[in-house]
């Protein structure tokens, strides 16, 4: 087996987490060279010979095979990424929104300079999805993958829900725990599993989707007259980010919905994540684990080192198999409850409208819209209006 020498990007809490794992196991031939952070000043629990602030001394670095970047700057972790690959180095990265955002690019980079990007870790964290769609599903019979893609907001939907602390003591819960992003925005307004969503619609359908052109809404506007229309109903409320393939159109999105209590994604708590794949044989099956962390997610890196060893690619064997057959599609109804108390929703962008319920603490509507027209929606922006999927 090979000796890989590593280059790290970024001691935080995922590249804390992955020095903790290589530590404990035995299995993996590697071996840390640097560790390239942003503050030399900063206390680490290493020995400073590790540490360099100089992007160079790794990138330029013959002596480094792989760089593991880990660092929360999307942007300078494109170049990054970018510039090892250039120099004949494989990458393994965590970084959604780097991915999500220049999926095509990074395709480019690979081919170009031959060789491997691995990003386990980027989607769900410790859940192995992308190596199972790239290997295990790889036919055309997968019909729609959906889950809890994001483990700070699911964490604090799950807190909020069982009642007792307000939403600012569970978010800073949810960041001091290093659930949630540096950024609390990426979580809360679902940009963050959108980004999850875009990558596993590439190695679901071999789809490319600009995180632009998919639509989310997040959790930021759930208050407890919400959480009571759940509560009286048995239901609760999960961020669910979906894909469903119907023909050649795909249908995205990542929006509030409310869940059966007692459904698989109901039982998803806290920083777990779960997914759910449908296919025309196997039908319904789960893969469920920690969505973050510094440990589970670290694993998820550790699995990526691991694979490099054994020379592991993606082949993006769905890429090539559905080049130009599918495309995302907005024209599809969804069945949502509009809650408004101030403005009133517009009543005539919805198809149907099934129930309106009015009183002092607040009214709601239960209706059928097309995602077109909820996306391009003013009064979805304003703030007094929160929207749930009911399915
Ligand atoms: N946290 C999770 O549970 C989780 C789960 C899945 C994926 N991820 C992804 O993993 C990545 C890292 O997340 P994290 O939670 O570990 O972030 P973090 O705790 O904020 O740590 C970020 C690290 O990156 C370093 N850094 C920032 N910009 C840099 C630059 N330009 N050059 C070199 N180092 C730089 C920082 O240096 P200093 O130490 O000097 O500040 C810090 O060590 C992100 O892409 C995130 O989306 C995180």
């Amino acid at each position: 087996m090979k000796n890989l020498k590593l280059g790290i990007f970024g001691f935080g809490c995922v590249g804390q987490g992955l020095y903790h794992v290589l530590q404990q196991s035995n299995s993996i031939n590697s071996e840390i060279v640097k560790i390239c952070i942003k503050d030399l000043n900063k206390p680490r629990s290493l020995e400073a010979a590790y540490f360099t602030d100089k992007k160079d001394d790794l990138l330029q670095n013959e002596g480094i095979d792989v760089i593991v970047e880990l660092i929360d700057d999307a942007e300078a972790a494109f170049e990054i990424v970018s510039t090892a690959m250039n120099n004949g180095k494989s990458v393994v990265s965590a970084n959604k929104k780097m991915i999500a955002e220049h999926l095509e690019e990074l395709l480019e980079l690979q081919e170009k300079n031959n060789v491997s990007l691995l990003y386990e870790a980027s989607c769900c964290a410790s859940i192995p999805i992308i190596r199972n769609l790239e290997e295990y599903y790889d036919n055309d019979l997968l019909s729609s993958l959906e889950g809890i893609f994001n483990g700070s907001t699911n964490f604090i939907l799950s807190k909020l829900i069982a009642g007792g602390q307000t939403y600012d003591e569970v978010l800073k819960e949810a960041q001091d725990l290093g659930f949630a992003e540096s950024d609390p925005t990426l979580d809360v307004e679902g940009i963050d599993p959108k980004y999850k969503l875009c990558i596993l619609l590439f190695h679901a359908f071999g789809l490319v989707a600009k995180p632009d052109d998919v639509f989310n809404y997040g959790i930021s506007k759930i208050n407890d007259f919400d959480i009571d229309y759940a509560k009286k109903r048995g239901l609760t409320i999960k961020l669910i980010s979906k894909c469903r393939r119907e023909g050649d159109k795909i249908e995205a999105y990542c929006l509030p919905t409310f869940i059966p209590i007692g459904s698989v994604l109901s039982q998803t708590s806290n920083e777990y994540n779960a997914v759910v794949l449908e296919s025309a044989f196997s039908e319904s099956q789960l893969l469920y684990g920690k969505g973050a962390g510094d440990k589970p997610t670290g694993s998820a890196v550790l699995s990526d080192i691991s694979a490099l060893n054994h020379d592991y690619k993606y082949e993006y064997k769905k890429k090539a198999k559905n080049e130009g057959k599918f495309e995302l599609c907005e024209n599809f109804d969804m069945r949502l409850y509009v809650r408004y108390n101030g403005s009133s929703p517009d009543f005539n962008d919805f198809e149907s409208i099934e129930e309106k319920y009015q009183s002092d603490r607040g009214n709601f509507l239960v209706g059928t819209i097309k995602l077109k027209k909820l996306k391009n929606s003013r009064w979805l922006k304003d703030s007094t209006i929160n929207t749930i999927v009911l399915n």
